[in-house]
């Protein structure tokens, strides 16, 4: 198989590192692919913090609450940066709303992300094994500070990384024939999709304790109503486990406090410098 596909199909994240730090022409060749990623205008509204000293590091681990990453010798945390545009901007006499407009930022966020995309990939052609770090969106206040971000800056993901010390196993995935549709868009049939994320999580069963009960009907009965949270709580108790759509959006990552923690991510962006996410309140 050619070689740059084979990297791409066979990747997988990787969260366990041996001590081995990053060389400096590694980095090198890491940020060199990622300056190349392709970006909306050609204007590369990104920066990219590195992370390598240990009290960094376990402030970092801490913040996002995963202590494996303290084991990681690399932390990149990949910021939207319209601070260094309006600064060129004004130092060109030209003007710039980029921060209080939707747009900009939609493409910013893209932006941000294929930069950090392109760098995971190079990672994996050189060996390394990493992983991104979603929690950065809860600890963006803490993540500016730690890093000294001026107003604009903004921390969207990390990717932690370094050389594999077990070389992790591929994750199941639903295949092409679900995610890809010709032309239009098609709804499966019921059965089809149900079957299609089973294959995916495979006996990904849990078992069912008094506080998760508890804890998955006020998520489902905030979001739906009681009605619909008794039926769900019914169907739990009669199978006698929550299945994997119960575990992400009933505890995991719980539907209700998804919705209403929005008013406060709303404000964090804006108080960030993202003016665009200011509703008044
Ligand atoms: C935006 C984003 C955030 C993620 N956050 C975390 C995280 O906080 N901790 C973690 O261990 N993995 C995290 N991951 C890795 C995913 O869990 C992983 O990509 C997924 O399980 C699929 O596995 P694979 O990457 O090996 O294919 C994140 C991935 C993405 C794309």
């Amino acid at each position: 198989m050619n070689k740059t596909l084979k990297l791409l199909i066979n990747r997988a994240s990787c969260r366990t590192f041996t001590k081995k730090k990053v060389s400096p022409a590694a980095l090198a060749s890491l940020f060199e692919a990622g300056i190349h990623a392709p970006t909306g205008g050609n204007l590369q509204p990104y920066s990219i913090i590195k992370i390598e000293k240990a009290a960094a590091t376990a402030r970092l681990a801490k913040l996002c609450g995963q202590s494996f990453l303290k084991k990681a010798p690399l932390h990149l945390i990949f910021c939207i940066d319209f601070h260094r545009l309006k600064r060129w901007a004004k130092l060109q006499e030209a003007p710039f709303s980029a921060e209080r407009a939707l747009r900009p930022f939609w493409i910013a966020f893209q932006d941000t992300i294929i930069c950090a995309q392109s760098i995971c990939t190079a990672a994996d052609a050189l060996g390394l094994g990493s992983v991104y770090i979603g929690p950065i969106f809860d600890r963006i206040s803490a993540i500016r500070e730690m890093c000294r971000l001026p107003k604009g800056v903004i921390p969207v993901v990390s990717l932690a990384m370094g050389y594999p010390s077990i070389f992790p196993g591929q994750r199941k995935k639903l295949g092409p024939g679900i995610v890809v549709h010709n032309e239009v868009y098609r709804d499966i049939p019921a059965a089809q999709l149900l079957s299609a994320f089973d294959e995916k999580y495979k006996d990904a069963r849990k078992e069912i304790t008094a506080k998760d009960l508890k804890s998955f009907y006020g998520a489902v009965s905030a979001v739906h109503g009681r009605k619909f949270a008794q039926k769900c709580v019914t169907g739990v108790k009669a199978r006698k486990y929550f299945n994997k759509a119960q575990v992400y959006f009933g505890l995991h990552y719980r539907a209700d406090k998804m919705l209403f923690s929005t008013p406060k991510h709303f404000k964090m962006l804006s108080r960030a410098g993202l003016a665009c996410f200011d509703t008044g309140k």
